[in-house]
């Protein structure tokens, strides 16, 4: 039997309603599998907690979550903290702190209904972005100089290390050669002279001893327009931190939009606890109203059961979504149709439960 230790982070907004439902799938999984038992502890922090104690987490916050087996995050921000303090202090101290070098982004459509492009159905769009998550454009360095005078200047510094390039970049490979498919390299060597061409440099020496993955390197501008006009070219791709959290947001709205879109932090070495969450933001101009979409939350259940090897949990989650999809009763606004948040993830909820009895009794 495997038990579980989750910590629960729901944060701000309608982080805190999805997450909800995401426990509610894994606490209906822990109900039908006799193997899976999951321990969940909360933790109240977030822009509440930061109004009411100066800071978004305990200052030893990553020594409390570091014991356990996953974290699971609803969504931070709120318009009474600044953005760049509610992320800094608390997902990316994470991320940071816990050495999450990869995210995965997911970019799989569904539903034909739900993409806004004509002529592609779900065999052309189903594809994953690898992100590195450590450094580059997100390594906070930089400076701000003369501050307020006509002769302010601000520099932020990319950082690409041999180490932290290689490592993902690797780990890019690893998953192409696993999944037999190709693997996409985006980056922007014609105009960022010195990160963006020894990316591509370290991508071809990688790409020398995995003679088997067929390769392709494209701009990121000519990217962005590929993954509207011909999503189809796409298998495996590996960017950079910016390039990653930009063309993941056009992935969700090619695949029915952020309510939809979920991502795992992870490090890989298993040496800290990876993090799943939606790629959504806390949406306070929907929050409280008890309408957002908890798909995004639940599909990063299914996220990480893939990192616990539980890969059958994670087929049913994707599974169940697809075919709630399908019956079209119970979606909420963001996808045209009228549920609740609660009524979306119970009626999720009957149909993995029944989709697994079925199967069981086969
Ligand atoms: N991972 C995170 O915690 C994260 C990510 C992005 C933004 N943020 C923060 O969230 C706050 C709001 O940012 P934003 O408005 O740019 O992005 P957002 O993702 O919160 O919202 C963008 C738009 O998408 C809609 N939306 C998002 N998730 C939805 C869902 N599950 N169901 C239905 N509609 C949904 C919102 O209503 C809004 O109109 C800011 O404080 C920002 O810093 C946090």
């Amino acid at each position: 039997m495997k038990r579980l230790k989750i910590a629960l982070i729901p944060g701000d907004g309608i982080g805190k309603e999805v997450l909800q439902e995401g426990v509610k799938v894994l606490k209906t999984i822990d109900k039908i599998d006799n193997n899976l038992f999951f321990e969940f502890e909360e933790f109240p922090w977030g822009c509440d907690y930061y109004v009411k104690n100066g800071k978004m987490m305990d200052d030893n916050g990553l020594e409390q979550l570091k014991d356990f087996d996953a974290i699971y995050l609803g969504a931070v921000g709120h318009p009474s903290v600044p953005d760049h303090v509610s992320l800094w202090d608390l997902l990316l101290k994470i991320r940071k702190g816990f050495d999450q070098y990869v995210n995965l982004r997911e970019i799989t459509l569904l539903n034909q209904s739900l993409t806004p492009l004509k002529d592609k159905s779900e065999e052309d769009i189903d594809f994953l972005v690898i992100r590195e998550n450590s450094e580059g454009e997100y390594a906070g360095v930089g400076e701000w100089m003369n501050k307020g005078t006509p002769e302010e200047v601000v520099l932020q510094t990319s950082v690409f290390s041999r180490k932290g390039t290689e490592r993902i970049i690797r780990y890019a490979f690893e998953e192409a050669r696993r999944q037999k498919k190709s693997l996409t390299s985006i980056s922007k060597g014609n105009a960022l002279n010195y990160s963006m061409v020894f990316w591509d440099q370290v991508f071809n020496e990688i790409s020398q001893e995995y003679p088997d993955v067929k390769t392709y390197s494209y701009l990121v501008d000519a990217a962005s327009m590929y993954f509207i006009k011909e999503p189809e070219r796409f298998e495996i791709v590996v960017t950079t931190n910016l390039f990653g959290d930009i063309l993941t947001d056009l992935g969700a709205a090619i695949t029915g939009g952020l309510g939809l879109a979920a991502g795992a932090n992870i490090n890989p070495e298993r040496q800290f606890p990876p993090m799943f969450e939606p790629i959504h933001g806390s949406a306070p101009d929907i929050a409280g109203k008890g309408i957002a979409n908890p798909l995004a939350a639940i599909w990063s259940v299914a996220q990480m059961m893939e990192y616990f090897h539980e890969g059958n949990w994670k087929d049913y989650i994707i599974e169940s979504i697809r075919v709630l999809l399908k019956e079209g009763r119970y979606l909420t606004r963001d996808l045209g149709g009228k549920s609740l948040t609660t009524e979306t993830g119970d009626r999720l909820i009957e149909i993995l439960t029944q989709m697994v009895t079925e199967n069981k009794s086969k």
